[in-house]
């Protein structure tokens, strides 16, 4: 009755979502400040009447505003859809399926492995330096490029020119940089998209935007990947992106004094955090997104004792990175609690 692929099927396995309250929640990188008042407006002025009909099949009046914030050169170089997860599983069904030698990093985003899976992809994965870094030089000779910057979970970012070094290195085939976290400290590569026909930069509205709620993602890219994109959606969904969620990403991007703001306090936070740690003679990864990997001689324990406490941070038992918890950056005090319990350990 089901199919054997489904059977194998390792979905991806995300933080928890705990019930009750008193938790201080640093377990899934979602912003630790509300989203922009100008989303709550945009939606509650919203005519609900209008619920009846479906929505913009393209995000037509979103993918605009994208177009301005990025000065892009036409809305032929924007995909809209419902996260940025979404975005990058139909990416990855346009320019991978069926492939070999979809060259990653071997430690990143753990759900590319599960759309390798879902789209018979075969993943090389590349082993990053030591120090967690991604060795550009190593990028050469696949089928296609998936790349987290900043990488997840480590934190650690590549420079634009590093990123344009894969891109020039991989002609005629996709480059995907995945730039979940990058407002947070890296440099975007998404001027580069007018430069490179081959390069696909993925965004999310969920981290620097606070809109995880809404689930908005998009893809900047030469008209011509993006067209591919929209035939595999439409051969999927048509209309992936409710009119809430369409009007209140556009709100969220268009208040950028509040986003700076956001933006500004969160990496103030991180960095102080990594510093009290660095005191405590702790390893901290240089973050540039918003959650820091620390590395504790006994990582499952401190992970244990900091639950206990009602702290919830990230561990996975899995070589190389298990002496490593990941920690989302939360207010201030918030952080100020997660110390006092490191300290006491
Ligand atoms: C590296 C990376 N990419 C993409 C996503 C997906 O974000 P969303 O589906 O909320 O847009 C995440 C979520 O944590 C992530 O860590």
């Amino acid at each position: 009755m089901i199919s054997e692929k489904v059977k194998k099927l390792k979905p991806y396995v995300a933080g928890i979502q705990p019930e009750g309250d008193g938790w201080i929640k640093l377990n899934a990188n979602e912003n630790t400040y509300p989203p922009s008042p100008a989303v709550a407006n945009a939606i509650k002025s919203f005519d609900f009447a209008r619920l009846r009909l479906y929505p913009n099949s393209d995000s037509n009046e979103l993918r605009e505003a994208i177009l301005q914030k990025f000065n892009l050169e036409t809305l032929e170089c924007c995909f809209v859809g419902n996260s940025s997860d979404e975005v990058l599983a139909i990416a990855f069904q346009t320019f991978f399926s069926g492939k070999t030698n979809i060259l990653t990093p071997d430690i990143s985003y753990s759900f590319y492995s599960v759309w390798a899976q879902m789209y018979d992809i075969g993943l090389t994965q590349i082993r990053l330096n030591q120090d967690f870094s991604i060795d550009v030089s190593q990028y050469k000779n696949g089928n296609g490029v998936i790349i987290a910057n900043p990488n997840a979970p480590t934190s650690v970012a590549l420079s634009k020119l590093r990123v344009e070094e894969i891109v020039k290195n991989n002609p005629k085939r996709v480059v995907i940089i995945d730039e979940a976290y990058v407002d947070f400290g890296a440099e975007t590569a998404i001027c580069l998209t007018k430069k490179y026909d081959n390069l696909l930069v993925v965004r999310t509205f969920s981290k620097s935007y606070s809109l995880a709620g809404l689930r908005v993602g998009f893809a900047v890219g030469n008209s011509q990947l993006i067209n591919a994109i929209n035939t595999v959606k439409k051969s999927f969904n048509s209309y992936p992106l409710d009119m809430l969620a369409q009007i209140g990403a556009k709100a969220a991007l268009q208040d950028e004094k509040y986003f700076y703001e956001s933006l500004g306090r969160i990496i103030v936070t991180r960095d102080k955090t990594a510093r009290a740690l660095k005191e405590m003679g702790i390893n901290v990864l240089n973050s540039s997104a918003n959650f820091l990997f620390i590395e504790f001689e006994d990582a499952k324990e401190v992970y244990e004792k900091l639950l206990e406490n009602k702290i919830l941070a990230r561990y996975w038992n899995k070589p190389r990175i298990n002496k490593f918890l990941r920690v989302t950056i939360g207010t201030e005090k918030e952080m100020e609690a997660f110390i006092q319990c490191v300290k006491q350990l």
